[in-house]
């Protein structure tokens, strides 16, 4: 199932292997990300917007050392993502069904985001599915919180994106390496110093 990336779409519905290549991370660039992220054993690693639990999936057998977990608001995600990490026989991985922003993030020493809210701008056919409501207001709003918690993660934090998240690199952040990956890059940040009070709510515009 994780050879390739078509042989991950093969487990899928038909509904969601039609818009897989748009919305999940490719195979090759999830363990790259995942090695960028997981340096240490013991590490958790949070998927803000988990999807199916590609990235999850590929990363944790990459990875068997971290642990790695995936927040998704849409629930048939989640069951997709857990029976397909039974089906893989993975201990190091887990998903939850929550909204990603309601969840605590300060037990994570890593964050990975393929463009998590990008959907609230998307009004086509390859959106994943209508029953989430879509609004670009939210785009702006969720983005702002993913910086804002970011930027007051404890020093040390890793961050890797695909496809960004929407915004720069959130305050007190290194951009530490940048490679080209699948059809974008991946952009790899660690915290590396405190922000000042007051800097944490400075917009990102
Ligand atoms: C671009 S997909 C990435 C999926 C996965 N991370 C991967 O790389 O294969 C983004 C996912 O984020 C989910 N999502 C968007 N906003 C969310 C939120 N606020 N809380 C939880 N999940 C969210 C969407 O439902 C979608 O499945």
């Amino acid at each position: 199932m994780l050879s390739s990336d078509e042989a991950f779409e093969q487990q899928l519905p038909q509904d969601l292997q039609i818009r897989a290549s748009v919305h999940f991370t490719p195979i090759d660039v999830a363990r790259r990300a995942a090695s960028l992220l997981a340096t240490d054993a013991g590490m958790s690693i949070l998927d803000i917007g988990a999807g199916a639990g590609k990235f999850c999936l590929a990363a944790a057998a990459q990875v068997p050392t971290a642990t790695f977990v995936g927040v998704e608001w849409r629930g048939r995600l989640v069951r997709l993502a857990k029976r397909l990490a039974d089906r893989l026989e993975l201990s190091n991985v887990e998903f939850i069904h929550a909204d990603a922003l309601e969840l605590d993030w300060s037990k994570y020493d890593a964050f990975y985001l393929f463009n998590p809210f990008g959907e609230q701008l998307m009004d086509n056919e390859l959106v994943l599915d209508r029953t989430i409501a879509l609004e670009p207001e939210k785009f702006v709003v969720h983005v702002a919180a993913v910086r804002h918690r970011l930027s007051i993660a404890r020093v040390g934090t890793r961050v890797a994106t695909y496809h960004g998240y929407g915004a720069p690199a959130p305050l007190g952040y290194d951009l530490v390496r940048r490679e080209r990956a699948g059809s974008d890059a991946i952009e790899l940040w660690v915290k590396t110093r405190l922000i000042q009070a007051g800097e944490a709510t400075e917009s990102f515009a």
